[in-house]
């Protein structure tokens, strides 16, 4: 994470704020440095911004940066384990990024918030993003968007997901390729491939997982050739 707020956000924090929507509120879960909302207000596509961490030293950070944008009027910095501490009639969009898939799972799983239909969420995985797309999909969240980034040379997906209480789809093969094209997109392409890499690594242990690899293969050759 080698930028600061006063140049650009790296790839991946501004692929998330492209799935953030224009006037959103927004609420950055896990903030650290709050170059995030930082940026998104300084670029007036934020009205407001909640910049939380669970940790009492990346959030004085964040506190820190926010008052040197003079941004203090528009940006609160909050301590908050996951979404506790946020209420819905403050935020619409909130981002949660930066944090394993296994994390990610544990704050949505733990909030009624992230029950509500009005809200965005925005999704970072830097881990096990099968495990955030299988838990969303099993638990009533419609992937509206998913796209891929290149940060410091590794492919990392973001996703815009929003709760809708309806049944997810019934594929094995889900969790992978969410709502990847990795026939139109390359760098689909290559964090679909990382995935199948992934797999054969834990197939060595496991029969299912190499017979996921297997499948997860033949439908990427089937989608690209
Ligand atoms: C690697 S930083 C990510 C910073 C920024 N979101 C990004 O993507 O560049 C992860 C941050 O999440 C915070 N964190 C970890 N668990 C959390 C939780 N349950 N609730 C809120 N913040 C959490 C950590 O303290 C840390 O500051």
């Amino acid at each position: 994470m080698s930028h600061s707020t006063s140049s650009r956000l790296d790839s991946r924090l501004s692929l998330c704020a492209d799935f953030v929507r224009e006037g959103a509120r927004l609420a950055d879960i896990g903030t650290d440095h709050a170059f995030l909302p930082i940026w998104l207000c300084k670029t007036g596509k934020c009205p407001c911004a909640i910049a939380s961490d669970i940790n009492p030293e990346p959030l004085k950070r964040g506190l820190e940066a926010i008052s040197s944008s003079g941004l203090c009027d528009r940006i609160t910095a909050r301590l908050s384990d996951g979404l506790s501490e946020i209420s819905a009639d403050e935020t619409d969009d909130i981002v949660i990024a930066g944090m394993g898939g296994e994390l990610i799972v544990k704050i949505l799983s733990q909030s009624l918030l992230s029950k509500d239909s009005t809200k965005h969420f925005i999704l970072q995985p830097m881990t096990r993003s099968e495990v955030l797309l299988e838990w969303l999909n099993g638990n009533g969240f419609e992937i509206l968007k998913q796209d891929c980034c290149v940060a410091a040379g590794k492919c990392y997906t973001v996703l815009l997901a929003s709760y809708t209480g309806k049944a997810g789809v019934q594929d094995r093969l889900f969790p992978y390729i969410g709502k990847l094209e990795p026939e139109k997109k390359a760098l689909h392409r290559r964090f679909t491939e990382g995935k199948i890499k992934d797999l054969k690594n834990k197939a060595r242990g496991s029969s299912e997982f190499s017979e996921t690899a297997k499948l997860l293969e033949e439908n990427l050759n089937d989608r690209c050739k």
